[in-house]
């Protein structure tokens, strides 16, 4: 992607963000690092360094949804690090939520699942989360939704947490008289058996157990949220006027592909400790992002300090 040539310095930056009125701001796991949440790639901190354990050929197989329904347990095993903590945010969720509040902000399409930007007054008009959140939680067999804390006393015991209304489904069906049995038929329907003795054939049984509630985090192989996709390309994809890239390796489709589909002529600013090489900004800010936001909005003459102290 060829540069603007009127955009290099720290100084066009700001007068960027300054003059914009519909930014967008693309976020990843950076942006949380300084809250004690790892990202997934930095070297020796990231959550991927720390899988071997596991024994999984790629580390992103514990975000694989095949993996995840042959045997959940190797999610549940680490879901407990990377659940969200309280009511903290950081000064880069604040500087978010400081456009937001300068009725500049476009949208914040975020990867991070840890629902952080809601901590730090981000609306939820101005959010998409593009690999889902734990916000809610989905059983796996009956669809039934709750709300994603309802079970993260679970995830922090490192149990697997199961659907509270497949198990009283179960229940009901053991109180019926003989025992009421589900045939999974060939065509995958459930078919009621009155007696188990009528059977000939008594390994079509299943012994009945509960579907496991899955956060709803956008696993590899699945796919993401219509808003994704929709409000880029009929939105803001003609409206944006500044995209700003903080904290991400870029590495995952289809959130990677977001700089090259939009526009030229929209200047692009990456935030990031670590240079990308597979996609070129019009300007790279390269460091700590919390550091890099305070000095844009020092040189921007905006108050930020507000924001600075995490809230519990
Ligand atoms: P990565 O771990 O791939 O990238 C995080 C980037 O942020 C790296 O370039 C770091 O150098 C940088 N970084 C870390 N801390 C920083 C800080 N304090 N200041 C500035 N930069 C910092 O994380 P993502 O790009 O978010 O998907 O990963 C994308 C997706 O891959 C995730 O959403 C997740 C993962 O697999 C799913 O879980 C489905």
């Amino acid at each position: 992607r060829p540069k603007l040539p009127e955009y290099n310095t720290v100084d066009d930056a700001v007068r960027l963000l300054r003059e914009s009125k519909n930014i967008i701001v693309l976020t990843g796991a950076g942006i949380s690092t300084s809250l004690g949440i790892p990202d997934f790639r930095s070297k020796d901190t990231g959550l991927y360094s720390k899988l071997e354990h596991l024994g999984l050929s790629d580390p992103q197989e514990v975000f694989d949804i095949h993996v995840f329904r042959e045997d959940p347990s190797i999610f549940f095993s680490i879901a407990k690090d990377i659940l969200p903590t309280e009511k903290k945010y950081s000064p880069t969720h604040g500087f978010i939520k400081l456009l937001q509040d300068k009725g500049k902000l476009l949208t914040n399409y975020t990867q991070n699942i840890d629902n952080i930007e809601a901590n730090a007054g981000v609306l939820p008009e101005k959010i998409v989360q593009c690999h889902g959140s734990f916000a809610t939680a989905t059983c796996v067999k009956c669809k039934h939704r709750v709300s994603g804390d309802a079970i993260f006393d679970e995830i922090k015991e490192g149990k697997i947490p199961e659907c509270s209304l497949c198990r009283q489904s179960i229940e009901a069906d053991a109180l019926k008289p003989q025992g009421l049995k589900r045939k999974r038929s060939s065509n995958g329907d459930h078919k009621d058996r009155k007696n188990f003795e009528d059977s000939s054939d008594e390994e079509d049984y299943e012994i009945p157990t509960p579907g496991v509630m899955k956060p709803d985090i956008t696993f590899f192989g699945e796919d993401l949220p219509d808003e994704f996709g929709h409000r880029l390309v009929h939105h803001d994809r003609e409206l944006a006027d500044l995209v700003i890239v903080i904290g991400t390796s870029l590495k995952v489709a289809p959130v990677a592909e977001v700089p090259g589909i939009l526009p030229r002529k929209i200047p692009q600013i990456y935030i990031s400790r670590t240079p990308v090489s597979h996609t070129g900004f019009d300007i790279d800010l390269l460091g700590d992002c919390d550091v890099v936001v305070s000095e844009l909005c020092r040189r921007a003459g905006w108050n930020l300090d507000h924001h600075m102290i995490p809230v519990n």
